[in-house]
């Protein structure tokens, strides 16, 4: 049974238009990590997604021509609850998602600090003033906020994600519809239920947690009166939720896979590159789109790194992260777990090393050891794949131009690190590196103020910072004639 201090976060139907909607239908949520049910949600149908976005339509006129500091001092308020509320909502997060309590901990003020950032960041919308082509014109350029947004989240970051997204189309003057994985629906409707207490509009903030992901898919891609459609998730789902939205042109934003290299020059402090590398590969078991996914090790230095690598890998504690001593806790699926095994025997069957981990002989069901595969060359599957799981395949190189190439030689590019103490290097390599975000010495690099998006197959458009608002705005050109 799962306890909170707060028992009304366990919210169990989809939130719509300022109502919890319940369906006869339920989607049973498992904790990762004991497999039990956790917990029983309704299971939204197509006309309650529908449903959700004509709500959000007729929530927009009012909210949007709200003044921007009474949004602001709303989104404040959920954020200030969310906060109050973090550690129930991070034992939500922890148990429907597996991530150990302190990420999850970690992911709920993490998400949280978008709230408060885009709270502040609407105010600064500015639009211009153009120098006129004639004197008797003016050219004026406003911002306004683009209408209904609809959002599909992923289960790795079920709280994040949601507020990365809905506290930008908020805090500009839109209203959101967001679909979220149907294997983490508990965070997603926690949040609701806070943004409900904080006073936020009805029809405002909606969340549907539906099985029929075609379906409602098609409902936030297709409606015509959702304006924006933002995803994070798989390339290949992306794409095909861009061709659905082609049909009524909307505006898009895509934050999809990745596959970050982490390189480590020979002039690198090694013990800081182990810890950027341990940080950057094993958060939330290696679940995430901006994770290390093949690690370069320049040829002089390498047989040190690994070594010292293995000894830090070697002491990450495996386990439900529910328990406090936990570094690396259980994978989303079964299926996870089959995926990443075939990749690492595929690696192993083409001549990689097995320097640590391994798949668990038995009872252990979504848990995969923290592994590390040494002698891993370019052309093997596991490093053109993207891996989502605990595995570190490494690479030796030689040169600097030659590890960017084989850096570059993706059709991802989301998130890159590398660890050298050359200025000039750092200058060359983050210049080199073609991709959205680039980790200089640093493994973590998400937060709030900054970015995040990716080039190439990894999709388009800006999450955080202010480049995080226009993709909620559009521009709107007036020419005032006759002065
Ligand atoms: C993601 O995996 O897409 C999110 C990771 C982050 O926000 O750091």
């Amino acid at each position: 049974m799962l306890k909170l201090s707060d028992q009304n976060l366990l919210r169990q139907h989809s939130y719509i238009n300022g109502s919890w909607v319940e369906n006869e239908s339920k989607i049973n949520v498992d904790d990762p990590a004991t497999e039990e049910v956790i917990a029983q949600v309704s299971d939204a149908s197509i006309d309650d997604a529908i449903f959700a976005v004509s709500s959000a339509h007729l929530a927009f006129s009012a909210w949007s021509a709200m003044p921007v500091n009474s949004r602001a001092h709303l989104l404040r308020a959920w954020f200030d609850l969310i906060i109050e509320h973090r550690d129930d909502l991070a034992t939500l997060l922890t148990m429907e998602q597996g991530k150990p309590l302190i990420e999850a901990k970690g992911e709920v003020v993490y998400g949280a600090s978008y709230i408060e950032w885009f709270a502040e960041e609407g105010k600064r919308v500015y639009g211009d003033t153009i120098s006129p082509i004639n004197n008797d014109k003016r050219i004026l350029v406003l911002k306004q906020p683009v209408g209904v947004v609809g959002a599909i989240t992923p289960w790795n970051f079920p709280s994040a994600m949601i507020t990365r997204k809905a506290a930008a189309a908020l805090a500009v003057g839109c209203t959101f519809v967001g679909r979220c994985a149907s294997q983490t629906p508990l965070s997603a409707l926690a949040l609701a239920e806070l943004a409900h207490r904080a006073g936020i509009p009805n029809g405002v903030f909606n969340i549907i947690v539906g099985d029929d992901a075609q379906g409602i898919g098609e409902v936030l891609t297709q409606h015509p009166k959702v304006a924006k459609f933002t995803f994070t998730g798989s390339t290949q789902v992306g794409k095909k939720l861009m061709t659905q939205c082609a049909t009524t042109v909307k505006k898009m934003s895509m934050e999809l896979g990745g596959n970050a290299p982490f390189i480590v020059f020979d002039d690198a402090n090694i013990d800081e590159a182990v810890q950027g590398a341990i940080v950057s590969k094993y958060r939330n078991a290696g679940q995430t789109c901006v994770c290390t996914n093949r690690i370069y090790v320049q040829q002089g230095i390498a047989q040190q790194f690994i070594e010292k690598y293995k000894t830090a890998v070697a002491s990450l504690k495996v386990g439900s992260g529910l328990d406090e001593h936990t570094n690396v806790g259980p994978l989303i699926t079964n299926k996870a777990i089959k995926d990443i095994d075939a990749l690492v025997q595929k690696a192993l069957s083409q001549g990689a090393c097995l320097e640590l981990g391994g798949q668990f002989e038995q009872t252990h069901s979504r848990f995969y050891k923290p592994t590390i595969l040494s002698g891993v060359t370019h052309q093997m599957d596991i490093v053109n794949s993207e891996i989502f799981g605990p595995i570190s395949p490494i690479i030796e190189f030689d040169t600097e131009q030659q590890v960017l190439e084989m850096a570059n030689d993706t059709e991802y590019g989301l998130a890159a690190y590398f660890y050298t103490r050359d200025i000039g290097r750092v200058w060359r390599v983050s210049e080199g590196l073609n991709f959205g975000m680039v980790g200089v010495n640093e493994g973590i690099i998400s937060n709030a103020a900054a970015p995040f998006g990716g080039v190439k197959q990894s999709g388009f458009g800006r999450e955080g910072s202010k480049y995080g608002l226009d993709d909620y705005l559009e521009l709107k050109y007036l020419c005032m004639g006759g002065i």
